[in-house]
């Protein structure tokens, strides 16, 4: 019987990216098996082969590679995650994911994944606190997305704020209580109706 958690990591394009080579090895030190998705933007950010050399594993960025197995590759990565975690998640993914917009590999992931799903978001503080992201946060959060709280502090653009990427240990700790309630699905729609479809 498998035991290893398996977490689907998505990176995108916020200057905080680079936190989440540090997250990744917290998670491994707690002995989950991570696979990375990145957005294009991420990879402004950070190289893709830092990602590709810690986790041992390829990074998921092109939505139309061919891997070499018919299952496309959004809807392989979606079943085979026990929890799939955006950190950081820019306001971009956050709005994406709100209204369904799948025009990327991660995003596309992100709505075909029926494991619970962990956002730390990371912007500036005036993209935070704008009605349109507290929206999209609020529709998350109704539909059962957990989302760690970003924390207050200097930020990259040079303003002090609310906005910061939740610490990896914050981040952990979420995903650690998001896990052991599994037994209820995060996702609070959608999933048996899309099975029988
Ligand atoms: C230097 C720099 C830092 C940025 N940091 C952030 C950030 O922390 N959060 C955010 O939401 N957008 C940030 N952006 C804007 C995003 O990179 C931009 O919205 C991009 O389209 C996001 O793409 P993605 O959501 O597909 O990764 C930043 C842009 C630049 C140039």
């Amino acid at each position: 019987m498998r035991q290893e958690t398996r977490v689907l990591l998505g990176v995108t394009g916020s200057i905080a990216a680079y936190k989440s080579a540090d997250l990744l090895r917290l998670m491994q030190r707690n002995g989950w098996s991570v696979r990375v998705i990145m957005t294009r933007a991420a990879t402004e950010f950070v190289g893709e082969l830092t990602f590709r050399t810690l986790s041992r594993q390829p990074v998921a960025i092109d939505m139309f590679e061919r891997p070499g197995q018919w299952e496309p590759i959004h809807i392989a990565l979606a079943r085979n995650a026990d929890v799939m975690v955006i950190a950081p998640c820019t306001a971009n993914v956050i709005a994406k994911i709100a209204n369904g917009i799948a025009d990327d590999l991660l995003s596309c992931t992100a709505l075909s994944v029926e494991a619970p799903l962990v956002l730390a978001p990371a912007m500036n503080s005036v993209m935070l606190a704008h009605p349109a992201t507290i929206a999209n946060l609020d529709v998350l959060r109704s539909r059962g997305v957990h989302v760690v709280e970003s924390a207050m502090g200097d930020l990259a653009c040079g303003t002090t704020g609310r906005g910061r990427m939740a610490d990896g240990a914050d981040v952990m700790d979420a995903v650690q209580s998001v896990l052991a309630g599994q037994h209820t699905s995060a996702r609070k729609y959608g999933a048996a109706e899309r099975r029988s479809v």
